[in-house]
Order: structure tokens, then sequence, then C-alpha cells
């Protein structure tokens, strides 16, 4: 339904961040982004949603497509009233305004009856935001901050939901209620595409799963695959045993490998 394909972004015309990403999100489906720091979750991410203009980024080739359509380069509104939504990386809550004023600013595309609807409807799923509607955001934590990024990402009704890095911070316990909340979301048949450090969370979440390597994709799989290879828990994911090998370690792993075999 979202397919990404060999897509290159450029920052400040001159920096390339994406070298020939591909990627699709099915219906309903979670699938997963994961990598190290730098490597392109976000750019992806925003190269999708429309955002790169405001980082003075550019999409120098390829294309993104939203169920059969071409989107490239579509003003973020228009991304959203599409049907995807985006949860930026660090949460981007108004701390200074209250549950309920943060809420209906992530309705402002739609007329004030859908707002009012949607914010029922939101209070109606999420009740722990029922009860805090009028406490200041700042003052929520960061479980409860991230579960209203989310809530405010869910107004607009998209098809599609983009999560930047939501377990990023986080306690354990939130990042377990976080988790629930998005297999909750899907359950409900919007599709998630997950970005990721966390790779053990998100692979226990999603269906499928891309690991992205300095501005390409460089495995891909089902996410039981990816779970259970080896060198990808290794060396990739930080799962193994050597899971705090730093990443120069892994190249110089693979390049002996290749040499030997
Ligand atoms: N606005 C920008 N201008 C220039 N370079 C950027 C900008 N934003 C990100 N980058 C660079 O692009 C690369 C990918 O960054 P990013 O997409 O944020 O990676 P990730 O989300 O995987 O950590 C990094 O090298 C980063 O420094
Ligand atoms: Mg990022």
């Amino acid at each position: 339904m979202l397919a990404v394909e060999n897509l290159e972004v450029v920052y400040h015309s001159v920096v390339l961040v994406l070298e020939g990403v591909s990627l699709s999100v099915p219906d309903g489906r979670i699938v997963a982004l994961l990598g190290p720091n730098g490597a392109g979750k976000t750019t992806t991410l925003r190269a999708i949603t429309g955002l790169l203009d405001l980082h003075r980024g550019q999409v120098t080739k390829g294309s993104v497509t939203w169920c059969g359509h071409d989107i490239t380069g579509l003003r973020p509104d228009r991304v959203v009233a599409d049907g995807i939504a985006q949860v930026m990386e660090g949460r981007r809550i108004l701390a200074d305004l209250s549950v309920d004023e943060n809420l209906r600013a992530g309705a402002y595309l739609r007329s004030r009856r859908q707002v009012s609807e949607g914010l029922a409807r939101c209070y109606d799923s999420f009740p722990t935001l029922a009860r805090l509607r009028r406490r200041q955001a700042g003052y929520l934590s960061g479980g409860e901050q991230q579960m209203l990024a989310i809530a405010r990402a869910l107004i607009a009704e998209p098809r599609l939901l983009l999560l930047d890095e939501p377990s990023l911070g986080l306690a354990p316990k939130a990042v377990a209620e976080v988790a629930e909340l998005i297999r909750t979301i899907n359950g409900r048949g919007v599709a998630i595409l997950l970005v990721e450090q966390n790779a053990a969370l998100a692979l226990s979440l999603a269906h499928h799963g891309y690991v992205m390597e300095n501005g390409r994709i460089a495995v891909e799989g089902s996410a039981e695959t990816l779970a259970a290879d080896d060198d990808i828990k290794e060396f990739y994911l930080g799962l193994g045993e050597a899971g705090a090998k730093r990443y120069t370690e892994v190249k110089l792993y693979r390049r002996r490998k290749r040499w030997l075999s």
C-alpha cells in the first residue's frame, strides 16, 4: 500500500544521505525500520510525509507511492489528509498547553464538528488522557506524553501511522505500555511503519523488518527471520552476546568474513 522505491535524498543540495532506499508497508501490517543512529531512518520518514523541505532536504531520485498514486514531494498537510500520520522523534508535544489543547492542535485540518467527534473518540480509546485532559502536557510522564503524541496523530484517522522511535527515553514499564498501544492500534486496522533502535521491541511487534545502514537498506526479512538470524542479531541489532560491539568492528568483521569465504 505504501511503496518507497529507490529513494535518494540530499540535504542542503550536497549531502547525500539516502541512496536507493526501497521498502513497502502492506495494508494493515506493522513494518519495522531498524538501524543505528544516523542511518537515515528519520530522513526516510520525512521523505514520505513531505517534511524534508523544512530541513533543507530534497528527494533527488525515486518515488513514494501511496495506494497506487505518486505522493513524492506532496505537502505535509495533503499527506495527512491522504491518510498518513506521523509521530515525530522526541514526542513534540506542546508542553505549556493542556492535554485537551494538544489534541485540538493535532486536529487542525478538520471542521469543528469533526474535531469534537475526533476528541470524543480519542477519549473513549484513551481513558488515561480523558482523566488528564486539563493537565498541562509538560507535567505528564514520558509514557503519557508518548501516548498523547500518538493519540493526537490518530485524530486524523490515518490508515498508516509512522512512529519515530516511540520507546526512546522511556522507562521499561512505559515501553511495555507503548508496545501494547501499538498492538491495539494495529488491531484496529491501521498499518504502522515503526522506526526503532530498540530492535528487540520492534521485531516483537512487526510482521516484516528492514535494517538500514549508511543510507541504504542492508537487510530485510520477516520479523521472525531477522530476530532468529545470529549474524543479524549480533552485528546489526545488538541482541547477541557481542551486542555491545561497535559499529566499525561490525564492518571489519563482515569484510573479514567475506574474505575468508
Ligand atoms: N537537516 C539536515 N541537514 C544535513 N544533514 C542532515 C540533516 N538531518 C539529518 N542529516 C544527516 O543525515 C543522516 C541521517 O540522519 P537521520 O535520518 O536523522 O538518521 P536516523 O534517524 O537513522 O538516526 C545523518 O548523517 C545526519 O547527520
Ligand atoms: Mg532518527
